[in-house]
Protein backbone atom coordinates (compact mmCIF):
# COMPACT_ATOMS: atom_id res chain seq x y z
CA UNK A 1 0.00 0.00 0.00
CA UNK A 2 1.23 3.85 -1.00
CA UNK A 3 -1.03 5.92 1.34
CA UNK A 4 -0.55 8.80 3.74
CA UNK A 5 -2.55 8.84 7.51
CA UNK A 6 -4.42 12.97 8.10
CA UNK A 7 -5.46 13.85 11.46
CA UNK A 8 -5.14 16.30 14.34
CA UNK A 9 -2.42 15.65 16.93
CA UNK A 10 -3.73 12.95 19.32
CA UNK A 11 -6.17 11.29 16.48
CA UNK A 12 -4.24 7.96 16.41
CA UNK A 13 -1.77 8.33 13.81
CA UNK A 14 0.77 6.60 15.18
CA UNK A 15 -1.27 4.16 17.22
CA UNK A 16 -3.15 2.58 14.00
CA UNK A 17 0.16 3.16 11.73
CA UNK A 18 1.79 0.05 13.36
CA UNK A 19 -1.12 -1.72 12.18
CA UNK A 20 -0.78 -0.77 8.42
CA UNK A 21 2.39 -1.51 8.37
CA UNK A 22 2.67 -4.76 9.90
CA UNK A 23 -1.00 -6.09 7.50
CA UNK A 24 0.74 -4.19 4.51
CA UNK A 25 4.75 -5.29 4.92
CA UNK A 26 5.15 -1.41 4.21
CA UNK A 27 7.17 0.82 5.78
CA UNK A 28 5.93 3.27 8.33
CA UNK A 29 7.81 6.98 8.19
CA UNK A 30 6.66 9.58 11.05
CA UNK A 31 8.32 12.69 10.62
CA UNK A 32 7.80 13.58 14.08
CA UNK A 33 9.89 10.52 15.27
CA UNK A 34 12.00 11.51 12.71
CA UNK A 35 12.73 14.85 14.47
CA UNK A 36 12.63 13.38 17.99
CA UNK A 37 15.24 11.31 16.52
CA UNK A 38 17.21 14.20 16.14
CA UNK A 39 16.10 16.05 19.00
CA UNK A 40 18.07 13.15 21.10
CA UNK A 41 20.73 12.98 19.06
CA UNK A 42 21.24 16.78 19.88
CA UNK A 43 22.16 17.02 15.69
CA UNK A 44 22.28 20.78 14.46
CA UNK A 45 18.54 20.18 12.86
CA UNK A 46 17.34 18.77 16.10
CA UNK A 47 18.32 21.76 18.29
CA UNK A 48 16.66 23.71 15.92
CA UNK A 49 13.23 21.86 15.41
CA UNK A 50 12.98 21.20 19.19
CA UNK A 51 12.17 24.80 19.34
CA UNK A 52 9.51 24.78 16.61
CA UNK A 53 7.87 21.76 18.08
CA UNK A 54 8.00 22.97 22.08
CA UNK A 55 6.09 25.83 20.34
CA UNK A 56 3.63 23.74 18.41
CA UNK A 57 5.33 25.64 15.07
CA UNK A 58 5.63 23.61 11.55
CA UNK A 59 9.51 22.96 10.81
CA UNK A 60 9.97 24.14 6.64
CA UNK A 61 8.83 22.50 4.12
CA UNK A 62 12.30 22.32 2.48
CA UNK A 63 13.75 20.04 5.71
CA UNK A 64 10.80 18.10 5.84
CA UNK A 65 10.33 17.36 1.86
CA UNK A 66 14.08 16.54 1.91
CA UNK A 67 13.79 14.25 4.39
CA UNK A 68 11.06 12.15 3.35
CA UNK A 69 12.72 11.63 0.11
CA UNK A 70 15.86 10.70 1.76
CA UNK A 71 13.75 7.77 3.71
CA UNK A 72 11.54 6.78 0.42
CA UNK A 73 14.77 6.51 -1.57
CA UNK A 74 17.22 4.81 0.69
CA UNK A 75 14.82 2.48 3.15
CA UNK A 76 14.73 -0.82 2.15
CA UNK A 77 11.26 -1.47 4.08
CA UNK A 78 9.50 1.15 1.55
CA UNK A 79 10.11 -1.05 -1.33
CA UNK A 80 6.59 -2.65 -0.49
CA UNK A 81 4.85 0.81 0.05
CA UNK A 82 4.64 3.03 2.53
CA UNK A 83 2.39 4.67 5.29
CA UNK A 84 2.86 8.01 5.85
CA UNK A 85 2.11 9.70 9.54
CA UNK A 86 2.48 13.51 10.01
CA UNK A 87 4.06 14.31 6.52
CA UNK A 88 2.41 16.04 4.45
CA UNK A 89 1.67 18.39 6.73
CA UNK A 90 0.90 21.40 3.88
CA UNK A 91 -0.14 21.97 0.03
CA UNK A 92 3.13 22.94 -0.71
CA UNK A 93 4.45 19.01 1.41
CA UNK A 94 1.74 18.32 -0.71
CA UNK A 95 2.52 19.18 -3.74
CA UNK A 96 6.20 18.01 -3.67
CA UNK A 97 5.35 14.70 -2.79
CA UNK A 98 2.79 13.74 -5.28
CA UNK A 99 5.48 14.84 -8.11
CA UNK A 100 8.18 12.91 -6.54
CA UNK A 101 6.38 10.10 -6.35
CA UNK A 102 4.32 10.04 -10.15
CA UNK A 103 8.42 10.77 -10.50
CA UNK A 104 9.58 7.50 -9.07
CA UNK A 105 5.99 5.95 -10.73
CA UNK A 106 4.74 4.73 -7.44
CA UNK A 107 1.96 7.22 -7.38
CA UNK A 108 -0.43 7.77 -3.77
CA UNK A 109 -3.05 4.93 -3.61
CA UNK A 110 -5.17 6.49 -0.49
CA UNK A 111 -5.34 9.13 1.83
CA UNK A 112 -6.86 8.25 5.02
CA UNK A 113 -8.45 11.03 7.18
CA UNK A 114 -8.96 10.31 10.63
CA UNK A 115 -11.73 12.73 12.02
CA UNK A 116 -12.26 13.97 15.53
CA UNK A 117 -13.66 17.28 17.21
CA UNK A 118 -10.70 18.85 18.76
CA UNK A 119 -12.48 18.54 22.73
CA UNK A 120 -11.07 15.02 22.71
CA UNK A 121 -7.92 15.13 22.24
CA UNK A 122 -6.37 16.95 25.26
CA UNK A 123 -7.26 13.89 27.51
CA UNK A 124 -5.55 11.60 24.82
CA UNK A 125 -2.48 14.08 24.65
CA UNK A 126 -2.30 14.87 28.43
CA UNK A 127 -2.33 11.22 29.46
CA UNK A 128 0.17 10.09 26.43
CA UNK A 129 3.24 8.07 27.04
CA UNK A 130 6.00 7.06 24.44
CA UNK A 131 8.59 5.04 24.45
CA UNK A 132 11.40 7.17 22.82
CA UNK A 133 13.44 4.59 20.68
CA UNK A 134 10.62 2.99 18.91
CA UNK A 135 8.39 6.05 18.96
CA UNK A 136 5.21 3.53 20.47
CA UNK A 137 2.64 5.03 22.36
CA UNK A 138 0.29 4.05 25.52
CA UNK A 139 -2.04 6.03 27.40
CA UNK A 140 -2.34 6.14 31.64
CA UNK A 141 -6.55 5.13 31.07
CA UNK A 142 -7.09 4.51 27.61
CA UNK A 143 -3.94 2.07 26.69
CA UNK A 144 -1.83 1.42 30.09
CA UNK A 145 0.92 -0.40 29.59
CA UNK A 146 1.48 -3.59 31.09
CA UNK A 147 3.85 -2.49 33.79
CA UNK A 148 3.85 1.01 35.37
CA UNK A 149 6.09 3.42 33.13
CA UNK A 150 7.55 0.69 31.44
CA UNK A 151 7.06 -0.19 27.73
CA UNK A 152 5.63 -3.55 26.92
CA UNK A 153 8.09 -4.84 24.52
CA UNK A 154 11.65 -3.75 25.86
CA UNK A 155 10.68 -2.46 29.59
CA UNK A 156 12.98 0.59 29.00
CA UNK A 157 11.17 3.68 30.86
CA UNK A 158 8.13 5.33 29.04
CA UNK A 159 8.27 9.44 29.18
CA UNK A 160 6.24 12.21 28.01
CA UNK A 161 6.49 14.42 25.03
CA UNK A 162 7.78 18.14 25.64
CA UNK A 163 5.25 19.13 23.48
CA UNK A 164 2.11 16.90 25.11
CA UNK A 165 0.73 20.06 27.20
CA UNK A 166 -2.20 22.23 26.94
CA UNK A 167 -0.65 24.98 25.66
CA UNK A 168 1.72 23.66 23.00
CA UNK A 169 -1.85 21.69 21.90
CA UNK A 170 -3.78 24.42 21.32
CA UNK A 171 -1.15 25.88 18.80
CA UNK A 172 -0.27 22.40 17.30
CA UNK A 173 -4.69 22.39 16.46
CA UNK A 174 -4.51 26.20 15.32
CA UNK A 175 -1.49 24.90 12.65
CA UNK A 176 -3.56 21.87 12.11
CA UNK A 177 -6.46 23.63 11.14
CA UNK A 178 -5.16 26.60 9.39
CA UNK A 179 -2.34 24.73 7.37
CA UNK A 180 -2.81 20.94 7.23
CA UNK A 181 -6.73 20.66 7.00
CA UNK A 182 -6.24 22.01 3.59
CA UNK A 183 -4.64 18.85 2.17
CA UNK A 184 -7.77 17.03 2.77
CA UNK A 185 -9.68 19.03 0.12
CA UNK A 186 -6.30 18.21 -1.81
CA UNK A 187 -7.00 14.47 -1.90
CA UNK A 188 -10.60 14.96 -2.42
CA UNK A 189 -10.12 16.13 -5.51
CA UNK A 190 -7.80 13.74 -6.81
CA UNK A 191 -10.04 10.86 -5.06
CA UNK A 192 -8.21 9.24 -3.07
CA UNK A 193 -9.37 10.83 0.11
CA UNK A 194 -10.96 8.66 2.70
CA UNK A 195 -12.53 9.36 6.10
CA UNK A 196 -12.92 7.89 9.15
CA UNK A 197 -14.68 8.48 12.85
CA UNK A 198 -11.36 8.40 15.29
CA UNK A 199 -13.38 8.88 18.01
CA UNK A 200 -14.19 5.66 18.26
CA UNK A 201 -12.18 2.54 20.04
CA UNK A 202 -8.93 2.06 18.33
CA UNK A 203 -9.96 -1.53 17.63
CA UNK A 204 -12.97 0.12 15.40
CA UNK A 205 -11.11 2.73 14.14
CA UNK A 206 -8.46 -0.07 12.85
CA UNK A 207 -11.37 -2.16 11.18
CA UNK A 208 -12.73 1.31 9.90
CA UNK A 209 -9.50 1.72 7.96
CA UNK A 210 -9.32 -1.71 6.54
CA UNK A 211 -12.60 -0.75 5.46
CA UNK A 212 -11.85 2.29 3.80
CA UNK A 213 -8.80 0.40 2.40
CA UNK A 214 -11.16 -1.88 0.16
CA UNK A 215 -9.72 -5.12 2.72
P1 LIG B 1 3.93 14.60 15.29
O1 LIG B 1 4.77 13.70 16.08
O2 LIG B 1 3.47 14.17 13.95
O3 LIG B 1 2.70 15.03 16.21
P2 LIG B 1 1.14 15.31 15.90
O4 LIG B 1 0.77 15.47 14.50
O5 LIG B 1 0.82 16.43 16.81
O6 LIG B 1 0.46 14.00 16.24
P3 LIG B 1 0.55 13.13 17.53
O7 LIG B 1 1.76 12.27 17.46
O8 LIG B 1 0.39 14.01 18.74
O9 LIG B 1 -0.81 12.31 17.40
P4 LIG B 1 -1.13 10.86 16.83
O10 LIG B 1 -2.23 11.04 15.86
O11 LIG B 1 0.07 10.13 16.37
O12 LIG B 1 -1.71 10.21 18.16
P5 LIG B 1 -1.39 8.82 18.88
O13 LIG B 1 -1.72 7.68 18.01
O14 LIG B 1 -0.03 8.86 19.49
O15 LIG B 1 4.67 15.98 15.09
C1 LIG B 1 5.28 16.65 16.17
C2 LIG B 1 5.85 17.99 15.70
O16 LIG B 1 6.89 17.78 14.75
C3 LIG B 1 4.87 18.92 14.99
O17 LIG B 1 4.12 19.68 15.91
C4 LIG B 1 5.83 19.77 14.15
O18 LIG B 1 6.45 20.76 14.93
C5 LIG B 1 6.89 18.78 13.72
N1 LIG B 1 6.56 18.12 12.43
C6 LIG B 1 6.31 16.79 12.23
N2 LIG B 1 6.05 16.53 10.93
C7 LIG B 1 6.14 17.72 10.29
C8 LIG B 1 5.95 18.12 8.93
N3 LIG B 1 5.62 17.22 7.96
N4 LIG B 1 6.08 19.43 8.62
C9 LIG B 1 6.41 20.33 9.57
N5 LIG B 1 6.61 20.05 10.86
C10 LIG B 1 6.47 18.73 11.24
O19 LIG B 1 -2.51 8.87 20.05
C11 LIG B 1 -2.49 9.87 21.06
C12 LIG B 1 -2.91 9.27 22.40
O20 LIG B 1 -4.27 8.82 22.33
C13 LIG B 1 -2.09 8.03 22.80
O21 LIG B 1 -1.91 8.05 24.18
C14 LIG B 1 -2.98 6.85 22.38
O22 LIG B 1 -2.78 5.71 23.22
C15 LIG B 1 -4.38 7.42 22.55
N6 LIG B 1 -5.33 6.90 21.54
C16 LIG B 1 -5.10 6.66 20.21
N7 LIG B 1 -6.21 6.22 19.60
C17 LIG B 1 -7.18 6.20 20.55
C18 LIG B 1 -8.58 5.82 20.52
N8 LIG B 1 -9.16 5.39 19.38
N9 LIG B 1 -9.29 5.92 21.68
C19 LIG B 1 -8.68 6.34 22.84
N10 LIG B 1 -7.37 6.69 22.92
C20 LIG B 1 -6.63 6.63 21.79
ZN1 LIG C 1 2.14 10.58 16.31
Amino acid sequence: IRMVLIGPPGAGKGTQAPNLKERFCACHLATGDMLRSQVAQKTELGLEAKKIMDQGGLVSDEIMVSMIKHELLTNSECKNGFILDGFPRTIPQAQKLDQMLVEQGRPLEKAVELKIDDELLVSRITGRLVHPASGRSYHKTFNPPKKDMKDDVTGEDLVQRSDDNADALKKRLGAYHQQTEPIVDFYKKTGIWAGVDASQPPKTVWSDILKCLGK
